[in-house]
């Protein structure tokens, strides 16, 4: 009878040993892998949102110290982890798997030494360059931006879709302007934008003759409209308010997201080029653009290029700077 409940207590210990390693193990699987899965079931987004691996370090640590705390919370518990540990130093699992773990360890931390102490060369610090157009398609040089310059086709399609009170709009702005409708009833759905191009054109409308500059200046003002509604929700967290690169999230980077306000940015290079910075972000930058990562997402992957137009119209206008005219070749 007391040898069998002996026996019992010897597989519960060697348990405590593995089990603080198994939890170990799990914990980290759960903030390298469950984490980022997660992350992409959550987002939608075709990557994972990965945990920085400062982050999985601070974790990790944080494990340790309540594996640490629970092993020594008592005599007992501190007694059935070191059993088996006890067990291999006195070789009671053979003395060949233990000359071969201790001279692992010995060999482990001689290299951990050795590397630490190792000078090591790294390339001298160049300047990073903030406008790299080594990967920069040429094709996009003289994109012109389709929100700000409207062509003719599409200010005469939003003129008739005023005249029937039925302007298309993204969804993200149309449920605020359904909202705004069921307020105001009688007016034209235009006028929830009172701005002086919208009402000049609306009246013009009510007077039956609409002229095309009128028109596509009423259009502009509905495309940066949704630009700065989709600037809000997509880029201010990094950006900010006042477009001035001073988001919430922004102090986080160690690349500060741009300062569009600043002379030497987006009013240095062409709309071509915004437009293809926007679309690839950071990972679309060539080396010129290190040692820094830009944290800048790869907004080809989530907004279409539509929207991306409009967030660049409102992101020059929030700034008030104009974009680089294209040399003519
Ligand atoms: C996660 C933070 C973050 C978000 C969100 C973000 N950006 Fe950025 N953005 C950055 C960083 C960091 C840079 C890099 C600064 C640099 O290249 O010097 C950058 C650079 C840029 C540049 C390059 C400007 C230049 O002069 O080269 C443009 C344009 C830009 N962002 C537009 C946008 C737009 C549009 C959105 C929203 C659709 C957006 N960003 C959302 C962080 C962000």
């Amino acid at each position: 009878m007391a040898k069998g409940a002996g026996k019992v207590t010897a597989k519960y210990r060697v348990n405590r040993f593995w089990s603080i390693i198994l939890a170990l193990v799990v914990i980290y699987a759960i903030v390298k892998w469950l984490i980022p899965a997660v992350s992409r079931w959550m987002t939608d987004l075709p990557f994972p949102l990965t945990v920085p691996g400062e982050l999985i370090k601070i974790y990790m640590i944080l494990a340790v110290v309540a594996m640490f705390l629970l092993v020594t919370f008592s005599q007992r518990n501190f007694d059935e982890f070191m059993y088996p540990v006890r067990k291999f130093l006195r070789a009671e699992y053979g003395w060949i798997p233990r000359a071969v773990v201790l001279t692992l360890i010995s060999l482990l931390i001689g290299y951990i030494a050795y590397d630490a102490a190792l000078p090591t060369k790294e390339t001298p610090i160049s300047l990073r360059i903030q406008h790299p157009s080594s990967n920069f398609p040429k094709k996009f040089e003289d994109l012109k931006n389709p929100m700000t310059d409207p062509p003719e086709a599409e200010v005469q399609a939003f003129i008739e879709q005023a005249r029937e009170n039925d302007v298309a709009l993204i969804e993200q702005v149309a449920i605020d302007v359904e909202r705004w409708l069921e307020e105001n009833p009688d007016g034209h759905m235009l006028s929830f934008l009172p701005t002086a191009p919208v009402k000049k054109f609306l009246a013009e409308l009510e007077g039956g003759e609409v002229s095309m500059a009128v028109a596509k200046a009423a259009l502009v003002e509905k495309n940066l409209f949704e630009g700065r509604a989709l600037y809000a929700m997509n880029c201010r967290a990094c950006h900010g308010d006042s477009v001035s690169g001073d988001g919430p999230m922004a102090d986080g980077f160690k690349l500060r997201p741009i300062n569009f306000t600043d002379n030497g940015t987006i009013e240095t290079i062409v709309e071509g080029y915004t437009f293809w910075r926007v679309m690839n972000g950071g990972p679309g930058l060539p080396v010129e653009a290190t040692p820094w990562d830009s944290a800048m997402p790869e907004w080809k992957l989530s907004l279409t290029e539509e929207e991306r137009w409009k967030i660049i119209a409102a992101e020059y206008d929030l700034a008030e700077k104009t974009p680089r005219i294209p040399e003519g070749h």
